[in-house]
């Protein structure tokens, strides 16, 4: 069975209740996963970290990676596995500095003239990712048949933010006045990680990845000029080149800050399925998108911290509001080290109790 499973990965996709609703078709209860949930809030994946050395040495390492990344299925039940890794790696392959200092998150070596930029490699050297390859290889293998794999990569404006700021920042401040004064850099770069993620989520579907999805985790940051040209168009570019390689793919966009632009995205979105954050209103806006737009999300993380009653009223308003539609439920972020594994436990129950509550199975 196990066999015949991997040798074919695409024959079982349509057991899988996550490729279903990617697919156009609604599923109820909806299936669900969680982003980041391979994580510090776990036991266990704080256990394997502490093995591993560095952030990146763990990315790096199939071995490890694979664990942590099914360590979550086994304690949950997730519909959804996503491979263990992290955006930043396509600039490290890129040629960039990266490192993960403990509590202060991502440094990076920064990209903010044409010489640092040529100084990158011109093309993503995917030999240089083929430990993350040989991550969904290893998971594909062990994920019981109805679980869906996902890859990722980060979209080009959050990458680019990231390289150009060398870190993190708030509002994107350094990314945003490069867009302005510089243009054509922040073009040629743009350019540079559309091509570089095409190629790495070809490359993640050839290893065994059901689906992708594509973090926009700084769309809040653009106004709506460039929301256009820096977010929308380079997404649907990457999404183009994903499907001429490979026609069945299926992309998730996910978008964190996309509330400002809702009405460009319902009808125009870059890829086959919307990823919501916590500040959408589902009840007001999905009966305005195409009815089979498949959409994900959209928990506040902050509801899962508190747990109790502000989790389950949190729950029920998405249940409520994606009954009859494609939808995969998730967590409108990423899920946050602090929450306690027992509040994820209740979330999972009463999203799949939503069965019963309905009576439609
Ligand atoms: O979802 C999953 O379980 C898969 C793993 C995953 C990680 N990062 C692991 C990780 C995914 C999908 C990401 C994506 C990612 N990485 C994004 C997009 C999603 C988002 O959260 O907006 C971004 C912006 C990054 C960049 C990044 N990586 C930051 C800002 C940090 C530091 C955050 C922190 O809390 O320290 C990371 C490190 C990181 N990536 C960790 C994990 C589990 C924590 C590092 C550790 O374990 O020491």
């Amino acid at each position: 069975m196990q066999d015949s499973f991997s040798e074919s990965p695409d024959a079982d996709a349509t057991a899988k209740p996550v490729c279903r609703v990617l697919d156009g078709a609604p599923v109820w209860p909806p299936p669900v996963w969680m982003m980041r949930q391979a994580g510090r809030y776990l036991p266990e994946y704080r256990a394997t970290r502490a093995k591993a050395g560095s952030f990146l040495d763990l990315c790096y390492n199939p071995e490890l990676a694979a664990e942590v990344t099914l360590q979550p299925i086994r304690r949950f039940g997730f519909d959804a596995a996503i491979m263990f890794s992290d955006i930043l790696v396509v600039p490290h392959a890129l040629g960039a500095e990266v490192t993960f200092q403990e509590g202060e998150g991502p440094r990076l070596s920064q990209t903010r003239s044409m010489e640092d930029l040529e100084r990158l490699a011109p093309a993503l050297p995917l030999e240089k990712l083929a430990p993350v390859f040989e991550v969904l290889q290893r998971v594909r293998q062990e994920l019981p048949q109805d679980t869906a794999l996902l890859g990722f990569c980060g979209a080009p404006w959050t990458v680019a933010s990231y390289m150009i700021a060398g870190k993190g920042t708030p509002d994107q401040a350094p990314a945003r006045t490069l867009a302005y004064r510089d243009p054509a850099l922040m073009n040629a770069l743009i350019d540079r990680l559309v091509e570089a993620s095409t190629a790495y989520l070809i490359r993640q579907i050839e290893s065994g990845a059901d689906a992708v999805q594509i973090f926009e985790s700084f769309g809040a940051a653009l106004p709506p000029i460039l929301f256009g040209p820096l977010s929308l168009e380079p997404i649907s570019r990457i999404v183009a080149g994903v499907k001429a390689a490979k026609p069945g793919a299926r992309v998730i966009v996910f978008i964190r800050g996309s509330g400002g632009h809702m009405t460009q995205l319902g009808w125009n979105c870059p890829g086959d399925a919307l990823g919501l954050d916590w500040t959408v209103d589902l009840a007001h806006v999905l009966p305005t998108f195409p009815e089979h737009l498949p959409t994900q999300g959209n928990l506040d993380p902050l509801a899962l911290l508190a747990g109790g009653e502000a989790l389950d009223r949190g729950v029920d308003a998405v249940l409520d509001a994606v009954e009859g539609r494609p939808h995969i439920f998730n967590l409108g972020h990423g899920i946050l080290p602090e929450t306690p594994v027992a509040h994820v436990e209740r979330m999972i129950e009463r999203v799949r109790r939503a069965a019963a509550r309905y009576g439609s199975g």
